[in-house]
């Protein structure tokens, strides 16, 4: 075990680098040149990198994929995806495909809203407080007029603020529950600034009113945060068509494949179970668009896992119907996330993200995002009513066993080749490897 350090964030990128060679492992030299080679050669995006976080020592590849054909609105998109996980990027662009022939993807955007709260303690009377409030609340509001000038210039600002009595759940607990739009921007920072001064207006507000005795004066902020949850910052995208539009799939009629796929839908509305992974899957395309277009994946993931929370049990974030000889398919999703500020003015890769998106508005990302959430699921399930989920998977995940392996681009080659028409599993990979180089399986297995 290593020793601990004091000042390590005063250290140079590369004072950092040292100790963490020295003390982590035991001074190996090629650890210095590992961090190095993904150092970005242009040193002013390197700075830019180096910036994004506190002690930075290199930079993190995650490759980027596009998802082509992906028919929104009637607007054909390529969807750029930063992602880790072998055959996310090939089931979008499966599912867009088989969209795209059949009237693409519908989005509409139920709701813009975001919320944040001044978490506080008032120990007194609760009705004072009401009425405190009820004549204060346009001050509370103009209070914070020099901070949302320029939003408001773009048609966002604070839409409301409400006192909410919490003390039935916790002793002396209330909100300022704060409701805003945020207009292009997903609006963490100036959410936080306008709940930051709305604290301040608070207590000071108290202070100076008569009709509160001193203790009840001694208010206690406790937090002033924005809630990532958005319940009212909603997008819906959905896909529909004849069931005898939805093509014949591996030797299942098109009938039996939509009755499957929805019965599937209701196992995830159904059983937490499942609608964990089955969201999870959603989240595979949902994710990485989020993070190719620079905006906040944990935020996103956790609004989403608390909407499909909101009925008391975990549950499915898509839906599906067969009606009137009609398959319908379709997610609602809270989505905050922003087109300007933050990552998406600074990283070059996001700004080419947003660029190859056509520079869509927050709307219009929101729509997008939804859409490729739908899409993953879509494509995980298609297979997973059908051949299942490894024969396309293992297929993709075949190169990364090959580069486990440190096999040659004409091995590669060769592989692929084979297993074309077989089934790919770590082992059946390895075995045929180790026969190609003429190893013996035993002995390379143990290794
Ligand atoms: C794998 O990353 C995601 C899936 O498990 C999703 C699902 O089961 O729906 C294929």
């Amino acid at each position: 075990m290593h020793t601990p350090i004091k000042g390590f964030s005063k250290l140079t990128q590369k004072g950092k680098t040292e100790w963490i060679v020295d003390e982590i492992f035991n001074g190996d030299q090629s650890i210095v040149d590992l961090l190095e080679s993904y150092l970005h050669p242009d040193e002013s995006i390197q700075k830019l990198h180096n910036e994004f976080i506190e002690n930075t020592i290199t930079n993190y590849y995650l490759p980027l994929g596009v998802a082509p054909n992906f028919l929104i609105n009637d607007t054909l998109y390529t969807i750029p995806m930063a992602i880790e996980e072998s055959s996310v990027v090939a089931a979008a662009a499966k599912a867009a495909q088989f969209w795209l022939k059949r009237g693409g993807f519908k989005t509409t955007i139920l709701g813009t809203e975001k919320i944040g709260h001044v978490h506080f303690i008032f120990s007194g009377e609760s009705k004072k407080l009401e009425s405190f409030f009820a004549e204060n609340k346009k001050t509370l509001i103009n209070s914070t007029d020099d901070i949302t000038a320029n939003m408001r210039a773009r048609g966002g600002g604070i839409t409301d603020i409400r006192l909410v009595n919490k003390t039935q759940d916790l002793e002396d607990y209330y909100q300022l529950d704060v409701r805003f739009q945020t207009c292009d921007s997903m609006g963490a920072n100036f959410i936080n600034s306008c709940l930051e001064r709305l604290a301040e207006t608070l207590t000071g507000l108290i202070d100076g009113d008569n009709r509160f005795t001193d203790s009840e004066k001694q208010v206690q902020i406790v937090m002033r945060i924005l809630s990532n949850y958005t319940p009212n910052c909603l997008v819906r995208a959905e896909v529909s068509c004849p069931i005898s539009e939805l093509s014949e799939e591996e030797g299942v009629s098109a009938k039996e494949f939509a009755e499957k796929f929805y019965r599937a839908v209701r196992i995830a509305e159904i059983e937490p179970y499942r609608a964990t992974t089955h969201n999870k899957g959603i989240f595979n395309g949902i994710d990485a668009v989020v993070l190719a277009t620079g905006n906040d994946f944990r935020a996103v993931e956790a609004a989403g896992h608390t909407h499909a929370s909101r009925n008391g049990k975990y549950e499915s974030l898509t839906h599906c119907s067969v009606e009137n000889d009609t398959f319908r398919f379709w997610i609602e999703i809270p989505l905050s996330v922003g087109v300007v500020g933050g990552l998406t003015a600074l990283h070059p890769m996001v700004k080419f993200a947003h660029k190859m998106l056509g520079n869509p508005s927050a709307e219009q990302l929101m729509g997008i995002i939804a859409a490729s959430g739908l899409a993953q699921n879509f494509a995980a399930l298609r297979a997973l009513v059908t051949s299942g989920i490894q024969k396309g998977h293992m297929k993709m995940h075949l190169l990364n066993i090959l580069n486990q392996l440190e096999a040659t681009d004409e091995e590669k080659q060769a592989f692929v080749e084979y297993f074309k028409d077989k089934t790919v599993s770590h082992n059946a990979v390895v075995r045929k490897f180790c026969e190609m180089r003429g190893i013996q399986y035993e002995s390379f297995a143990k290794k």
